[in-house]
């Protein structure tokens, strides 16, 4: 019987990810499921909502444990789902507006808001996995989607090289339901797909659905919409953009735009969202409100919605559903989950050392490519050379993250900066120390000393 272990309990995404893995207990063979976070009163509220899922909608006797100490979180356990956020929304708001008030993009992931928040999840992540270790099964398995998860990935191949961890991202799945949504797919299950790239950073060379081609379907959808998304969103867009109604329309939209934009110039492959931050960095830019940020979004809907739910519940005893998001990432985090325990060699995206899987770049590269996960992990599927554009891309990108991982390591201000001057987010390398600068200001009581 397996005991499944949440790191960042307290996340918003907690109640829909534990549903995902209590709905799997069969294939799971789930004894115990256990919350663990170093913020006990967030977690807790979380936790409320967990056990209503638990006991009041799936009827289920998993015993649930909420604690914040490691040993007894991770004690017996097989699967550790890490999804810790250092510093929570509020330094994600910093992430992104410090980048955006140097006129550089502000993201979570992606330009200088990445890279700070890097410096800021490598250390509690070497951590974690000293701690699981130290006190999980010896054949323990760590399922990783903290972000940023190309530069938390990177980290663990230099400084944990032996770890049992597999790193993991749920965008290409996101833009794969999106593409079914637009097309009338509900069987999201028979469609295929090739890609390749490094984490929010990559391309679909192809996805299709039987014997239809998705990909041309998609571009012409595009192409007739000038956006990736499906009608009855498109309907609302028109809407709220009809009544100036500029707040409803989620900052998320310009990235579903984005892709026509991006498939005009390059039609080849569909490019993953993500690229938007580094393809159209001025635009991003002149979009973003440099006072309302992702990162603001997330805390006033997402996050209020879940936390006046648990007061709702507390005092009435009555849960509105609505008031917690579950998604479809904890699906796919758990069925990866049941790929390992069951070692069906089903095939997922992972991010993963490259060892020559694509031809054309570094051996030690952290790419994110299909591969076929068994109980010994991931089994990457070799790719074909990448065409020198996408290539010149993802080395300049890589050796961004490359650095920042080094300048952890080393506690190396020029190479923070070569990582600042690399990144194609940011114009100069003047920009570059202004902002690198601010940043160190902010993350002062997390980073390394540079
Ligand atoms: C996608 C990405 C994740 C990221 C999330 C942010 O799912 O793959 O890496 O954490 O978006 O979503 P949010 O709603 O918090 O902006
Ligand atoms: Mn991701």
């Amino acid at each position: 019987k397996n005991k499944i272990c949440l790191v960042g309990g307290g996340s918003t995404f907690t109640p829909g990810i534990v549903k995902s893995i209590v709905e799997r207990s069969e294939d799971l063979n789930l004894e115990e499921v256990v919350l663990y976070d170093i913020d006990e009163e967030r977690q807790k509220k979380v936790s409320v909502i967990v056990e209503w899922i638990l006991r009041k909608q799936l009827k289920s006797n998993v015993t649930l444990t909420v604690t914040t100490d490691a040993e007894q979180a991770f004690t017996g356990a097989k699967f550790i789902f890490a999804q810790m956020r250092v510093g929570g929304y509020k330094m994600r708001e910093q992430d992104e507006k410090i980048p955006l008030s140097f006129g550089c993009v502000g993201q979570e992931t992606c330009g200088a808001g990445g890279l700070a928040y890097g410096l800021r999840t490598i250390g509690p992540m070497i951590e974690l996995i000293d701690q699981v270790e130290k006190y999980a099964l010896a054949d323990h398995w760590i399922l990783n989607y903290s972000n940023p998860a190309a530069i938390v990935s990177e980290a663990c191949r230099k400084i944990r090289p032996k770890a049992r961890i597999i790193n993991v991202c749920d965008m290409p799945i996101a833009i794969i339901d999106m593409i079914a949504g637009s097309l009338n797919i509900t069987d999201t299950s028979e469609i295929k797909y090739d890609y390749f790239g490094l984490n929010h950073f990559g391309w679909f060379t192809s996805i299709t659905y039987r014997d239809r081609d998705l990909l041309e379907e998609i571009k012409n959808y595009v192409n007739e919409h000038k956006i990736l998304l499906p009608p009855q969103y498109i309907e609302r867009l028109k809407e709220n953009r009809a009544t100036g109604d500029r707040h409803a329309v989620s900052s998320w939209i310009h990235v579903w735009e984005s892709v026509y934009t991006m498939l005009q110039a390059f039609p080849d492959y569909l490019p993953n969202t993500y690229l938007t931050y580094y393809l159209l960095q001025k635009e991003t830019v002149e979009h973003q409100n440099p006072d309302l940020t992702r990162a603001n979004e997330v805390m006033n809907t997402r996050e209020k919605a879940l936390f006046e739910g648990v007061d709702k519940y507390l005092s009435t005893g009555e849960v509105d559903e609505s008031s917690f998001h579950a998604g479809s990432h904890g699906d796919w985090i758990s069925d990866l989950a049941v790929a390992l325990l069951n070692d069906t060699k089903t095939r997922f995206l992972v991010i993963t050392e490259n060892k020559g899987a694509i031809p054309n770049m570094p051996y030690d590269a952290m790419v994110e490519v299909p591969a076929y996960v068994g109980k010994n992990g991931p089994e990457v599927i070799a790719q074909e050379p990448v065409p020198l554009f996408y290539q010149g891309l993802m080395m300049q990108q890589l050796n961004s993250e490359k650095l920042i991982v080094e300048a952890y390591i080393e506690n190396s201000y020029e190479k923070a900066l070569q990582s600042f001057s690399l990144n194609k987010t940011i114009p100069s390398i003047n920009v570059a120390r202004l902002v690198l600068e601010a940043l160190i200001k902010e993350n002062e009581s997390y980073w390394p000393d540079l």
